[in-house]
């Protein structure tokens, strides 16, 4: 979600969706409903170390909000989003359905990505996910998931997992919209700070947007089994160059009084950073003893 407001792909350019946005043109709908169908088209579908992830093209979302001042062109962009294909559970078209313009379109690409991803994965799951408590996608047992949606993209990670004690996470930001140094002091730990910028190709601006992307993966994939407010400091997030995360979690397991392994890789997609991560809870409670801290190893995830 955050940094960004524009779409765009800098290697495979979004193809511009037209939807019926003045309220002059809402009558002309039927090439836009087309349009539509493109733009929710599979951007990448590749494994990762943490799951399948599935990227889908999202409309525009200037267009989207111009689109739900009109009640006509409103209802003709939710039929669209409904288009492919029965691809979305009827749970989840009535959940769309309560939701707002633009917020639609984004539930509506994370479901479909989601969906997508769970094909790749050869699983069948005919039932629909709906957000728990939480806000999370609820999937049944054996099966992790995470969603993220920022303009022009939505993207989803799923993992066939046995183990009910593990989560991943996803996020996508556009790497386009570099972040505002200001807020680099609420995102980083002081640790993190001076360290920021040393990235080889790539500005503070925007490896302070890849970091953030990271702590919004990291978040999704540890809230699930923390299940308490965790603060930005709690986890340290230092990216290389070739995708990989030194992690230090240390601080959050102290604060929630578990021991966790974690892991988390980044990579640049079309104009996107795409984050992902995993979680998997060590013990019930209480602090690795030095013996285990030994066995554990460096906490440096590379995959
Ligand atoms: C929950 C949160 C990560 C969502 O991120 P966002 O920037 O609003 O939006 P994104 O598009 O990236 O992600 C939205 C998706 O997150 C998922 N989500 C929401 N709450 C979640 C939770 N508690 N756990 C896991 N996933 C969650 C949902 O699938 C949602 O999409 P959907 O509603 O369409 O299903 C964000 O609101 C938040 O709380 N961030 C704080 C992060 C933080 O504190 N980090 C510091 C620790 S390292």
């Amino acid at each position: 979600m955050t940094f960004s407001s524009s779409a765009g792909y800098a290697s495979a350019p979004l193809r511009r969706t037209q939807f019926p946005v003045s309220l002059a043109n809402s009558r002309a709908a039927v090439s836009p409903l087309v349009d539509a169908v493109a733009a929710f088209g599979t951007a990448l579908d590749e494994p990762t170390p943490h799951g399948t992830c599935v990227a889908v093209r999202l409309p525009d979302r200037e267009e989207a909000q111009s689109c739900a001042l009109d009640a006509e062109c409103g209802d003709t962009l939710l039929s669209s989003l409904l288009l492919p294909a029965g691809e979305l559970h009827l749970d989840e078209e009535s959940h769309l359905r309560s939701l707002q313009l633009p917020r639609q379109v984004l539930f509506a690409g994370g479901r479909l990505a989601l969906r997508r991803a769970l094909q790749s994965l050869a699983v069948a799951h005919a039932g629909p996910v709906l957000p728990d408590e939480h806000g999370a996608p609820a999937l049944p047992d054996g099966l992790l998931g995470s969603i993220s949606h920022t303009d022009g993209l939505a993207v989803a990670l799923v993992s066939n997992s046995p183990d009910a004690r593990a989560a991943v996470g996803v996020d996508v930001e556009s790497a386009s919209r570099p972040a505002s140094l200001r807020i680099a002091p609420r995102i980083l730990a002081p640790k993190e700070l001076p360290s920021l910028g040393r990235l080889a190709g790539m500005s503070e601006h925007t490896e302070l947007t890849l970091r953030f992307s990271l702590k919004e993966a990291l978040y999704k994939a540890l809230h699930p089994l923390v299940l308490r407010p965790i603060r930005w400091h709690s986890v340290v997030a230092h990216p290389a160059a070739d995708g990989s995360c030194t992690l230090d979690w240390s601080e959050l397991e102290r604060q929630a009084g578990i021991t966790m392994h974690v892991e988390a890789r980044w990579r640049e997609h079309a104009g996107y950073f795409i984050t992902t991560a995993r979680a998997r809870l060590e013990r019930g409670s209480g602090a690795l003893t030095p013996g285990e801290h030994e066995a554990e190893g460096p906490r440096r995830a590379r995959w």
